[in-house]
């Protein structure tokens, strides 16, 4: 016999599950660094249109098909369209490739958890800190494995019980230290400059570049394109309004990452200046900022919120890209919620070890010229995602008819204010994007353009 599905109590548990999963590493580590690297301001203008525009057609997309069909991606890109069956399986293929290295970063955020609670804040700022811990085998193996064993025992809780219960608990101690620790950083001298760069736009920065980095970090920061927001929608009760949970949720996802930016570029603008916001990439987080933490008075109380509070992000994050994998695994196999777990985490710790190991004792196997981790990433982020979301606004705007979502989306009576824009992105707007953006990167790749 089939068991009840799962679902979230209502709205609110929803919108704190989807903003609990849209909210996480993307904003607090991917976003400000991408923001210092595409000249700020500029780069947050072209996110938030984008945000406005294309995230808000695909999220509402992927919720309304998560409503309507009640089932997670594999099952219901075949139930809307058998040609399509294909979608659900690269949809579901990507959560499974991100989950791995996800919980790697996960294993680091624990590391400097431990670091600000040991009190190595003078350590943690020197230049060889991160990269030896990176580079170690069995610290960072161990760290990933807790990080992955934390996430599996909130899904293993099951939706309500699980997943809403723990957002709903988290989602209000995070907003509070975000905007606390925003405050303080504020009221240190010099940050107001950082402030200036961070939120003026400066147009003569704006390349074709803003506009790819900008929209690869809108699918991985909104949980769009990995089945995520169709697997929670399916859990989504009829009457709740899918309108304002969109709403909601990209106003929460996005406020977080303009705050997220807010507590990284300007603390280091001002010790470091424009130079140090680009000298460490991806590594501004775990890299610039201990040197931070280090000079500053209270310094180490500083750094265990700080980190404490990205940790607490990134696991209603992870929670949400492992449920979408189990919840597909039990649509689709009809396995029970412990056995697809059990399934999933041998995955994740298959992928998972060479994405840790890929910085050390395997730093010399490369694919593409890339490390494990940046392979991931790179083949999540810049081609499976845009072919996902590709696949979805032709399934959507020339198979199965717009329609059908805008029908879901207002079936309460409701009005779809933004109905319009809605259908112009997803048929038309949104495809010509996904094309040229695909074959920028293609060409990026293969050395033709230089990206
Ligand atoms: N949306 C999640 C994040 O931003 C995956 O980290």
């Amino acid at each position: 016999m089939e068991k009840k599905r799962g679902s979230f109590s209502g709205g609110l548990g929803f919108v704190l599950a989807a903003a609990g999963s849209a909210v996480g590493l993307g904003n607090l580590w991917r976003f400000p660094y991408l923001a210092a690297q595409y000249g700020g301001g500029i780069f947050i203008l072209v996110y938030i249109i984008l945000a406005l525009t294309f995230g808000f057609a695909l999220m509402t997309t992927e919720i309304a098909i998560g409503r309507k069909t009640k089932k997670s991606p594999i099952v219901a890109y075949k139930m809307l369209s058998e040609k399509f069956s294909f979608l659900g399986y690269i949809a579901v293929f990507v959560p499974a490739i991100i989950l791995p290295y996800y919980c790697v970063i996960g294993g680091w955020l624990l590391r400097y958890v431990m670091v600000y609670i040991q009190g190595l804040t003078a350590e943690a700022a020197t230049d060889t800190f991160f990269g030896a811990f990176i580079g170690d085998t069995f610290s960072p193996l161990f760290f990933f494995m807790v990080f992955l064993i934390l996430t599996a025992l909130v899904v293993i809780g099951g939706v309500e019980k699980g997943i809403e219960k723990f957002s709903k608990v988290l989602m209000p101690i995070l907003i509070i230290m975000i905007i606390g620790i925003a405050i303080y950083i504020l009221c240190i001298p010099g940050t107001l400059e950082g402030v200036k760069y961070y939120l003026i736009p400066d147009f003569e920065k704006f390349s074709f570049k803003t506009v790819c980095g900008a929209m690869g970090q809108l699918f991985f920061s909104l949980s769009l394109a990995m089945g995520i927001m169709v697997t929670y929608g399916s859990y989504i009760k009829d009457e709740v309004s899918l309108v304002k949970s969109v709403n909601q949720i990209e106003i929460f996802d996005t406020t977080v990452a303009l705050l997220a930016g807010l507590l990284v570029i300007p603390i280091v603008y001002a010790f470091s200046g424009e130079a140090g916001l680009t000298a460490n990439g991806p590594g501004l987080m775990f890299v610039s900022l201990p040197k931070i933490f280090a000079q500053m008075g209270g310094g180490r109380i500083m750094g265990l919120v700080f980190f404490v509070l990205v940790l607490f992000t990134a696991i209603t994050s992870s929670v949400s890209i492992m449920e979408a994998l189990v919840s597909s695994m039990m649509d689709k196999f009809k396995v029970t919620r412990g056995r697809a777990c059990a399934i999933t985490l041998i995955v994740a710790i298959v992928l998972g070890v060479p994405s840790s190991m890929g910085n050390g004792a395997w730093s010399h196997i490369k694919i593409l010229g890339m490390d494990f981790l940046t392979f991931f990433d790179y083949l999540s982020n810049s081609v499976l995602m845009p072919i996902v979301a590709l696949c979805t606004c032709i399934l959507v705007g020339w198979v199965i008819g717009t329609k059908t979502i805008t029908d879901e989306v207002t079936r309460n009576g409701e009005k779809f204010g933004r109905q319009k824009i809605y259908e112009v992105m997803i048929k038309y707007v949104a495809p010509v994007l996904l094309v040229i953006i695909l074959v920028a990167y293609s060409l990026a790749q293969f050395g033709v353009i230089k990206m």
